[in-house]
């Protein structure tokens, strides 16, 4: 029997996590198989249970289970803790283990910026902008701010990470080297073709970096290519937080280069 993984989540829609992992399985040679498992949310204590008997090697998990999640777990990481939610669940000996691998993915494609932005804005309040926040806080920017349509969830996130908080309708007045959307505008369908940023307002040399990933160019990012800003799409985040939970598996590296194209593929067709 191949050793089993898979996705949890509800409702689990489309997702390439499978594509991507089972590809990084066959790439390797390993005898293991990913599955995307619809789990309602009464239904995860029973499916907890069965991670642990049979075993299942590996899960990634997605809403709504990311932080329910948390009380079926031995373990979990210091960074999981501190953003509330759990993404990946895997084995460490006996012990099943939760960690966010949502922070590491943000954080990835930023390591070989020389320099560091000093100054990191985050559209949005949900899970994806508290991983922004662990992320970058983790990467050493100094000045992280966040702000968010609705007022006391900014408050919230902010108070939690010990960042600012920046009133929506005063997001752009200040020059951020980095602004990072985790909202869902530009997200293909009804959303598509808006932007949480004016094209008039990106500083200098800043990076533009979007949560979304489909589109790959929102146009948040076209504009702020058009502006001369360096960018970076949700393709990344999504590349870099399934090869963290692949090392956290399997031990192993899959070839980056080669999931890249995969994914490029897949969002293409
Ligand atoms: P995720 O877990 O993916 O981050 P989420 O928890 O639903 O998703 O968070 C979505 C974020 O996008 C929220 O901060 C939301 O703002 P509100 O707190 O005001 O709801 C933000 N968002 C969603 N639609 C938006 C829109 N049309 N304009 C601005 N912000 C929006």
């Amino acid at each position: 029997m191949p050793r089993a993984y898979g996705i949890i989540g509800w409702p689990l829609g489309h997702t390439m996590s499978p594509a991507l992992h089972n590809w990084g399985f066959a790439e390797l040679g390993l005898d293991a198989h990913y599955t995307a498992w619809p789990l309602e949310p009464t239904d995860l204590p029973a499916f907890m249970e069965r991670v642990r008997a049979e075993p299942i090697h590996g899960l990634s998990v997605t809403i709504p289970h990311k932080r329910a999640v948390m009380a079926h777990l031995d373990r979990i990481s210091d960074r999981a803790r501190a953003i509330g939610a759990v993404n990946t669940v895997y084995w460490d000996g006996k012990a099943l283990y939760g960690e966010n691998t949502d922070v590491i993915g943000v954080v990835a494609p930023l390591r070989g910026l020389d320099p560091l932005p000093r100054s990191a804005m985050v559209l949005g309040a949900g899970g994806a902008a508290r991983a922004a926040v662990a992320g970058f806080l983790e990467l050493g920017i100094p000045r992280v701010a966040v702000a968010n349509r609705t007022q006391a969830k900014a408050e919230a996130l902010a108070a939690d990470f010990g960042v600012a908080c920046v009133r929506w309708d005063e997001r752009m007045d200040a020059d951020w080297e980095l602004i990072c959307n985790t909202t869902p505008l530009g997200m293909s369908g009804d959303l598509e073709g808006r932007t949480p940023w004016n094209a008039d307002r990106f500083a200098t040399g800043a990076v533009a970096y979007d949560i979304v990933y489909n589109p790959l160019e929102t146009r948040f990012l076209a504009e702020a290519g058009a502006a001369g800003c360096r960018t970076v799409s949700g393709l990344e985040m999504f590349l870099h937080q399934g090869l963290a939970q692949f090392r956290l598996w399997t031990g192993q590296d899959m070839d980056e280069a080669g999931a890249r194209r995969l994914l490029l593929a897949a969002l293409r067709s």
